[in-house]
């Protein structure tokens, strides 16, 4: 089926063959898959072509950005996108955003086409599918009380004004966790969790059912990290919005997603269950990637793999798999051909021609 109709839930291996069923586990994705995906994103690609005059001679380079990332998000479920710098993640997280133009590929958000919704359509659906950030300091006005920020979120949706806006303020900031009489205050007289519990009630403002947190909590102090990461999850069953959570922080990562992709040079390298791809780990990146980072564990399945060497350029793939120059698996076919993501457990896919068993 093109990704351009309505589809079931979609699925990387269905796209190139679909030899096999990608069943799920656990209550969550039973749920996902009963109530149909709440985001599909279908072999998405977004390639930045750099201007020639940074490069001397030959044809402008592209960079492959995002290059063929189908995925699905069930309502209520939070999917993790995890990955090196530069692998894309932020990239698709705004494509999703609709912050950038896809090069080719498709979004759909409840079954709606969600890349061609324009006008009052779009801003009507701009509602449902919100955006955190890493630096909230950025995010709100610091001309502006933070009360007034939350308030003009409310606004840009006509849902209340004056009083009404006030009083809506006030639960908002509430339901963040902060007491009402900050609406009052400018950001920098916030702390850094404060202003991001701030950003957390914009986000909410508008009841969105999928929220996009990029790297949210990483800038600030662990003790904080771990509260924002609760408020998360409390809003996640109070309101039951889905969350395409990218991190860089892999415990973070671990407590607080149903599911995981590993992204590596623009593409799903591993997709599975969040407890099942820590504990064991199928793709050898994924394992070189949980060995670099400090193991709670000590006794994690991923010990012992280093990952070696620099990301190739995103301009500049390797042929065969993208991975193959760092890979201590790789074989002659690894440069040949480039392995696609394929079912390989109950609820598991991985890209790699000798993956993990
Ligand atoms: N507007 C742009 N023009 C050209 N290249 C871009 C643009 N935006 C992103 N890129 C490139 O696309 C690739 C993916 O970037 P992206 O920001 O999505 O990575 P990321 O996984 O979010 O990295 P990080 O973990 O550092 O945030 C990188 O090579 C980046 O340099
Ligand atoms: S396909 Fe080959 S190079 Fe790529 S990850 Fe698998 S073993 Fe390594
Ligand atoms: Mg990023």
């Amino acid at each position: 089926m093109p990704p351009n109709q309505a589809a079931p839930l979609a699925r990387e291996e269905d796209r190139h063959g679909g030899q096999r069923e990608g069943l799920r586990d656990g209550p969550r994705e039973a749920r996902a898959q009963r109530d149909g995906a709440l985001l599909e994103v279908w072999d998405l690609v977004c390639h930045f072509k750099l201007r020639r005059k940074w490069w001397k001679g030959g044809p402008a380079p592209v960079v492959r950005a995002v290059d063929g990332v189908s995925l699905s998000v069930g309502r209520q479920e939070t999917y993790a996108l995890v990955g090196e710098s530069g692998c894309g993640k932020s990239t698709l997280g705004r494509l999703i955003l609709r912050l950038e133009r896809p090069t080719s590929g498709a979004v759909r958000f409840e079954g709606r086409d969600w890349l061609a919704l324009r006008g009052d359509h779009l801003r009507q659906a701009r509602r449902e599918v919100q955006a955190i950030f890493q630096d909230p300091l950025g995010a709100l006005d610091p001309r502006r009380t933070v009360g007034k920020s939350v308030e003009e979120a409310l606004d840009a949706h006509n849902l209340a004004k004056g009083q009404a806006a006030r009083r809506r303020v006030a639960e908002l900031l509430e339901s963040v966790g902060l007491r009402p009489a900050l609406a009052a205050r400018y950001p920098h007289e916030l702390s850094g969790g404060q202003r991001q519990r701030v950003t957390v009630a914009r986000a909410i403002a508008g009841g969105p059912k999928f929220i996009v947190a990029d790297e949210a909590v990483s800038a600030l102090d662990v003790s904080v990290q771990a509260q924002v990461i609760n408020l998360l999850a409390d809003l996640q069953e109070s309101l039951g919005v889905s969350y395409l959570f990218i991190s860089h922080g892999l415990a973070t990562v671990r407590h607080m997603a149903d599911r995981v992709g590993v992204m590596y040079l623009g593409r799903l390298v591993e997709e599975a269950p969040a407890e099942e791809l820590f504990s064991a780990p199928a793709h050898p990146y994924t394992k070189a990637l949980l060995s670099a980072a400090p193991a709670p564990d000590p006794t994690t399945a991923s010990k012992g793999v280093e990952l070696r060497g620099e990301v190739p350029s995103a301009a500049s793939l390797p042929s065969g798999c993208r991975f193959r120059t760092r890979c201590p698996k790789a074989k002659e076919i690894c440069r040949e051909a480039e392995p696609v993501l394929l079912a390989v457990a109950k609820g598991r896919s991985v890209a790699c021609h000798f993956p993990e068993s």
